[in-house]
């Protein structure tokens, strides 16, 4: 089996990778990645030197380089990660995130189209189906309702996916994920923020109230139920991935914070992100039926492995929080924190 990942040199991509490489009958996996700010090679220094594993730096909005990599390699199946992944950093900036995201997937099915792969693995979120009621959970049938240009660039995404199923007969499959955490993600994103900031005794910037609710599924969960979907997933069906771990954001921060040993005191509610969604809910009973898989990571073990990952890993942190970290943090939280200091 020949797979070709997108995006594999950031946090999903490269566990994908890991865990793919890891496995007896493990696939040949080339890896096209532009390499963006949260794009690490380090990732995968476990597997640089595996046999069965390329590298190929590129942009997959760039159709030549594209559809390059398709003729030289003729990927049978094509795993879907590379995006900009941040809501936040959407909102700052939303131009590269409508590229990426919906013009790159564009280009990628249209080399899919014209190399004929046999599966297309459409990597999504449930940012798509919007802020969910309680006690209501979106099913995978559930309307689409973004809320800010990451979400509506994910929902974009996914309905030129399935455009080119029923137009073009491409064998796509879609996956919704909710919030994934675990080693390696760069600590833009609640959870390693929080454990970044929290070990070198910096504030820990909960938006507004902090009773946002999310569901929390450990990263090498979600890249075992694509490896699920990849084996036994059905053509055209669209799959909800979730931890059924439901937790507010206070909550979250709560844990991370008894977990490393550190005073509740940290915790500063600051200013709410625009247009943020209060909760996110699915329900998940489809990808069990087609494929048995269920998520096994309780919270309290992704948790405290994560915690334990990003002790054990100064170095790979410090590196990844050098460079424009300083100046995305300042313009991400600077008039955040001045809020709460006039409070
Ligand atoms: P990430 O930001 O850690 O990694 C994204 C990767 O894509 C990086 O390696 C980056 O270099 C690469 N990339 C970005 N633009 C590119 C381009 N134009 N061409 C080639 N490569 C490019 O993101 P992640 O958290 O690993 O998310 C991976 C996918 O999973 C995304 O599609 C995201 O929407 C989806 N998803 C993420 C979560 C989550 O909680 N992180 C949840 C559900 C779905
Ligand atoms: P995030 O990790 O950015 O994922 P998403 O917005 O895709 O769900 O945020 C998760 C939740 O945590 C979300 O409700 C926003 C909140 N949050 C904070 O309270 N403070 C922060 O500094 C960040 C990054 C997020």
């Amino acid at each position: 089996m020949k797979i070709l990942v997108t995006g594999g040199a950031g946090f999903i991509g490269s566990e994908f990778i890991r865990q793919s490489l890891r496995s007896e009958v493990a696939p040949r996996i080339i890896n096209l990645d532009k390499l963006t700010y949260s794009g690490n090679l380090e990732n995968l220094k476990a597997v640089e030197t595996n046999p069965r594993y390329r590298f190929v730096r590129g942009d997959i909005c760039d159709i030549s380089t594209i559809d390059h990599v398709f003729s030289e390699e003729r990927p049978e199946i094509v795993v879907h990660f590379a995006a900009e992944s941040h809501v936040d950093r959407s909102i700052l900036t939303p131009d590269p995130v409508i590229r990426t995201n919906v013009f790159g997937t564009f280009t990628l099915l249209e080399a899919a189209r014209k190399h004929r792969v046999e599966r297309f693995i459409h990597v999504s979120t449930d940012e798509v189906y919007g802020s969910i009621d309680e006690p209501c959970e979106a099913n995978e049938d559930f309307p689409l309702k973004p809320s800010g240009p990451y979400s509506a660039s994910k929902a974009g995404a996914d309905l030129l996916v399935l455009s080119y199923l029923t137009t073009y007969n491409l064998p796509v499959i879609l996956t919704r994920a909710s919030n994934n955490y675990g080693p390696f993600q760069y600590p833009e994103k609640l959870i390693p923020l929080m454990i970044s900031n929290a070990l070198s005794d910096q504030p820990l910037p909960l938006y507004g109230d902090g009773n946002q609710v999310r569901d929390w599924l450990y990263v090498g969960d979600h890249c075992e139920a694509l490896g699920a979907v990849i084996r036994r997933g059905r053509v055209g069906t669209t799959y909800n991935i979730g931890g059924n771990c439901r937790f507010s954001n206070r909550e979250v921060v709560t844990r991370i914070l008894e977990a490393i040993g550190k005073p509740l005191e940290l915790i500063h509610t600051v200013d709410d992100r625009p247009g943020h969604d209060r909760r996110y809910a699915m329900c998940c009973e489809k990808i069990e039926k087609h494929t048995g898989w269920r998520a096994h990571t309780s919270f309290n073990d992704g948790l405290a492995a994560t915690v334990q990952w990003y002790q054990d890993n100064p170095e790979w942190l410090k590196r990844v929080r050098s460079g424009d970290y300083e100046t995305y943090y300042q313009r991400q939280y600077a008039h955040r924190f001045h809020v709460d200091e006039d409070d």
